[in-house]
């Protein structure tokens, strides 16, 4: 240990405080790894598989909820990659996942309170389990399928139909197009017509359909087949109709 050997008093002194600091966060540090329920114990048989590797995730990268596209998501998938991190083990007081006598007085608050209290929060349970980016839905589902797990004959809120199928696509292929498309038709490179101008497209998307299906399989003029796009036909299809629906 040097490097105090310069102003003497002023020196020591703050060798000390470090020293005296770095002992009391060792001594911390080592309290939250003896006391917290935060390990992961493979011997609980509520802790699935996915359970545990999504425990594990959720260390590396907060509050990830996985399980598909926000909304999307299933109580099971929500429980398993956020909920659990407290219901699994009953941590800091939490009704413990299938344990049907801590769950009863719950139960009996009925669907409609025990969802409200996990979107806005309840005493130590954090608004919406800490997951931001949970609708409401979302959490209702996860409540569904704790409370059920413990008694409860609660229905999950579907998830709207439409909505993913419809989103779905045109998510895509947006991404597609800024991907591959985007090079020749955002700014029209050997008179590739760009999103949005309508009078290059018109004559084009009389029949879409054929339209689209002739790129998919043979060149256009500087246009090769599928734009070089080396995914689905579907894809593909995506990416024109994201272009085409900005150009009508
Ligand atoms: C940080 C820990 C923690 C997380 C994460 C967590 N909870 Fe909780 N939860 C608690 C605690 C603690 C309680 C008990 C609160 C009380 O009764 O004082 C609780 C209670 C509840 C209750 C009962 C509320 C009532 O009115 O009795 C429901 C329902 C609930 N949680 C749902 C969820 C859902 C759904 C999730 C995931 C989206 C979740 N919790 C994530 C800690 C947590
Ligand atoms: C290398 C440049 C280039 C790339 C990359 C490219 N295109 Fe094109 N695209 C063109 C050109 C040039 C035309 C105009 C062809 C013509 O009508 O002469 C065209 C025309 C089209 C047309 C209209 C076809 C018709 O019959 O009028 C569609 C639809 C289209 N592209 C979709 C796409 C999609 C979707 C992608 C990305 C997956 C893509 N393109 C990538 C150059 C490109």
């Amino acid at each position: 240990m040097g490097g105090s050997n310069g102003a003497a008093g002023k020196g020591l002194g703050g060798l000390i405080l470090v020293l005296v600091a770095g002992v009391v966060a060792l001594g911390y540090l080592l309290f939250k790894v003896f006391t917290s329920g935060s390990g992961v114990d493979f011997s609980r048989p509520t802790m699935t598989a996915s359970a545990v590797n999504a425990r594990i995730a959720q260390v590396g990268t907060e509050k990830v909820v996985e399980g598909g596209a926000p909304g999307t998501r299933s109580g099971q998938a929500v429980y398993e990659s956020l909920c659990f991190s407290c219901h699994a083990t009953g941590a800091q007081g939490a009704p413990k996942f299938e344990d049907v006598a801590a769950w009863s007085s719950r139960i009996a608050k009925g669907f409609d309170t025990l969802s409200k209290h996990a979107i806005e929060g309840f005493n130590a349970m954090p608004a919406r389990g800490g997951g931001a980016d949970l609708t409401d839905d979302e959490v209702k589902r996860a409540v569904a399928f704790m409370a059920n797990k413990a008694g409860a004959s609660f229905e999950e809120p579907k998830v709207a139909s439409g909505a993913v199928a419809a989103a779905d696509p045109a998510t895509k292929g947006k991404e597609i197009y800024g991907q591959v498309c985007m090079a020749c038709h955002a700014t029209g490179v050997s008179g590739a017509p760009k999103p949005g101008d309508k009078a290059a497209w018109a004559p084009r998307i009389k029949d879409v359909d054929a339209m689209i299906a002739n790129v998919t399989k043979n060149a256009k003029n500087a246009m090769p087949a599928k734009g070089g796009y080396q995914g689905s036909d579907e894809e593909f299809k995506a990416a024109a109709l994201y272009m085409i629906n900005q150009s009508k």
